[in-house]
């Protein structure tokens, strides 16, 4: 039998259309296609108790802490718990014991591997919760189920610090900087910390900060960076300075930034850019969104400003934040961009029907391409309102854990705005443009300053343009109050080897550029990152104690 090609066509096309899988795959290409330009939001998970801060501990478990209060999650007396460890492989999480309240705490890596959580509030008897004004916590992280708080009863701070700011310094130590002595609606003049101080302890007391003092009322939770000179970029309401905090002198002072205050609890989001070798690590800072008072009916500012240190005189360029947002959260994306989720509309930080109008697109700015074209807009939206008490982290994976809101007290799950408990993963274009991604392996566990390393990588057959391999490394920080504290990303120099098997990387010259501790490493092939992998950048390999 003869049969013609187009009859040959004609039959073909029917199989296929007949084919059981035919829909599921034009499906499954269509859900593709839509994922690239919006990405993917999914809800996985509850944290047991609200995610107040949130800090990754290692590839897959995020210690979670609350305040003392009733949650969902009890401790094996039955009395409720205020921490929990969440695992993002199984969603699951397991209940923590702590001694003192953690309301409204800072926190950060020392050198060691160990976490420490700083500060807090009052007593709580019914919840066990002792006076955290002065705390300092340990939490040793671990791949099993076998770590747990440590607090030591004569290991303190000496100011009462509620709403501080903790960050990682280049000698693996912490400064912790700010706060007001008791709790408050925003700092006053008999309430507020304007100092600083170190842990473990550098000074036999506090040391002032004249920036707190000029800054009232809206200086808590001051935005702080550690910059590649070794000097702190120390930023409260509007104002900002340049801080040498060895000789406890300012550097330099920054114009003030236009607009609304930007600091809690008219809370607005900073990011450091990513730092690059190219440029010998200029820096770039990122403040967006805020509030022009502490009222319910105050609208939420739509600016962003950006202010290049690299710049004899410094000045700030303003930009749209598309939206109004107040509270927003600004974490890295995996390929060094910034995703901004969380944050409200209307209103500022506080409990009591103090946020309305919960903003529920996430934005990803663009810190490389030309003003005007940075944001890109029309992502994958959620519809759980993520407004005061809630954090953002990204994972090494490359999506983005979203948990928290809590603006009722005591939490109610049936609140107008209610508590909340559920998890998100916010899953990034870039995870879905390519079909593969690039895989890492043999990457060494501590990695020392100024040096050379090297690790194996794999990737496609058809993927052998160096010029679209890129290398960094990532460290997600403290999450709290749309503060990510210690947040960094740093673009680092690298060789690849001719056949494309195997990476020369090198590491950070110096720990200005990335302080002593945990480190995400970063592989992309053209925008598309692989997992990134745990390792440790110290002084010395002895350093590290976990
Ligand atoms: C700051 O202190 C360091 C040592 O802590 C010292 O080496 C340096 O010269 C001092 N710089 C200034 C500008 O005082
Ligand atoms: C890390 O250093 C701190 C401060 O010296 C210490 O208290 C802590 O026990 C150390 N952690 C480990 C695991 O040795």
């Amino acid at each position: 039998m003869k049969i013609s090609l187009s009859a040959l066509i004609v039959s073909l096309t029917f199989v296929c259309a007949q084919s059981p899988f035919f829909d599921q795959e034009e499906k499954l290409d269509q859900t593709l296609k839509k994922f690239q330009v919006t990405g993917k939001m999914e809800q996985i998970g509850r944290t047991g108790v609200p995610a107040m801060h949130a800090v990754l501990l290692n590839e897959k478990s995020i210690l979670i802490i609350d305040k003392a209060e009733e949650n969902e999650a009890k401790l094996d007396s039955g009395v409720s718990a205020y921490s929990t460890l969440y695992d993002t492989e199984t969603n699951e999480y397991r209940t923590l014991l702590l001694e003192t309240n953690t309301f409204c705490s800072a926190g950060g890596f020392l050198g060691n591997g160990t976490f420490i959580s700083t500060g807090g509030a009052e007593s709580r008897s019914k919840w066990k919760a002792g006076r955290g004004h002065q705390s300092i916590r340990h939490f040793k992280p671990c791949s099993d189920s076998s770590c747990f708080w440590q607090e030591f009863p004569t290991g303190k701070m000496y100011s009462n610090r509620w709403y501080p700011t903790v960050e990682q310094l280049p000698d693996g130590d912490l400064i912790i900087i700010g706060g007001s002595n008791a709790g408050t609606k925003y700092n006053t003049v008999a309430k507020n910390t304007p100092s600083y101080e170190f842990w473990p302890p550098r000074t036999d007391e506090p040391i002032q900060l004249d920036l707190l003092l000029h800054t009232l009322p809206y200086n808590l939770y001051p935005f702080v960076f550690l910059l590649p000179d070794g000097n702190l970029f120390i930023f409260a309401s509007t104002k900002s300075i340049i801080y040498d905090y060895n000789n406890h002198t300012v550097v330099k002072e920054l114009p003030r930034m236009p607009g609304v205050p930007r600091s809690y609890p008219l809370t607005g989001g900073a990011v450091m850019l990513p730092l690059r070798p190219e440029n010998n690590y200029n820096v770039e800072i990122l403040i967006c969104g805020g509030s022009a008072s502490p009222k319910a009916t105050s609208e939420a500012d739509d600016t962003c400003g950006k202010i290049n240190l690299g710049h004899d005189k410094p000045t700030w360029e303003m930009d749209t934040f598309i939206h109004k947002r107040v509270m927003p959260d600004g974490v890295f994306g995996s390929d060094g961009s910034i995703i901004w989720v969380n944050g409200c509309q209307r209103g500022y930080a506080g409990y009591k029907d103090a946020n309305h109008d919960p903003t529920f697109d996430p934005l990803i700015y663009h810190p490389e391409k030309p003003i005007g074209s940075r944001w890109q807009q029309g992502l994958a939206n959620t519809d759980i309102a993520r407004m005061y008490h809630s954090v953002a982290l990204t994972l090494p994976d490359g999506r983005i854990w979203i948990a928290g809101s809590n603006s009722v007290d005591p939490p109610d799950i049936h609140a107008h705005y209610p508590t909340e408990y559920r998890v998100e993963y916010y899953s990034p274009p870039y995870l879905f443009k390519s079909n593969t991604r690039p895989k890492i392996s043999h990457v060494p566990r501590i990695v020392t300053y100024d040096t050379q390393f090297n690790i194996l990588l794999h990737l496609q057959e058809t993927e052998k343009d160096m010029d679209k391999i890129q290398v960094a490394m990532l460290r997600p920080g403290f999450s709290t109050h749309s503060m990510h504290m210690s947040q960094r990303y740093v673009f680092l120099l690298f060789e690849v080897s001719e056949d494309f098997q195997a990476i020369t990387i090198n590491s950070p010259p110096n720990p200005n550029i990335f302080p002593p501790g945990q480190a995400f490493l970063i592989v992309l092939y053209d925008g598309v990152p692989c997992k990134a992998a745990e390792f440790f950048i110290e002084k010395e390999e002895k350093d590290l104690k976990i």
